[in-house]
């Protein structure tokens, strides 16, 4: 398997393909659009976005929707993911944070020291954080 370098182009790229689903978030209720992309090491990319229920319980973000599709693919090892979303589905209003749960999955499938997780607002202005730095003295896999 080559190795992939996740560069400038590659974290446009992410963004880029987030910034593209977005449309298809389904929040009727929050009002709170988010998209994500998440890169495997597969060189696979997966889009996913936040889906509401009307049994609020049952909402799924948007992180967790693009990694479980890669799941489902074949795929395993995370290795960034990009994450754009806001208030009605303005993204230049925030970085837009992953919530805990999310966090929590994204090291179920990653090197936490390794794998980026990247905020943005647009394909130029984006923030971006280790996942250890995200989700410190987490809880992963090794210990079961
Ligand atoms: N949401 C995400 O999709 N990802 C996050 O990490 C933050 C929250 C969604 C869930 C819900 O549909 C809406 O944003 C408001 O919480």
């Amino acid at each position: 398997m080559s190795k992939i370098v996740i560069d400038e182009k590659m974290k446009r790229t992410l963004i880029e393909k987030a910034i593209e689903v977005l449309p298809n978030s389904f929040a009727p209720y929050s009002k709170y659009n988010v998209a994500a992309a998440a890169l495997f090491d597969s060189g696979n990319i997966y889009t996913g976005v936040n889906v509401e229920s009307a049994s609020l319980g049952a909402t799924i973000c948007a992180e967790r929707n693009a990694i479980f599709h890669a799941v489902a693919e074949g795929d395993r090892k995370l290795l960034a993911i990009a994450v754009v979303g806001g208030r009605d589905g303005d993204i230049d209003d925030v970085y837009c944070a992953p919530c805990g749960i999310c966090r929590q999955v994204m090291r179920d499938f990653a090197d936490k020291d390794e794998m980026l997780v990247i905020s943005a607002k647009s394909p130029d202005d984006y923030i971006e954080h280790t996942l250890e730095e995200m989700l410190p003295m987490s809880f992963g896999p090794e210990a079961l």
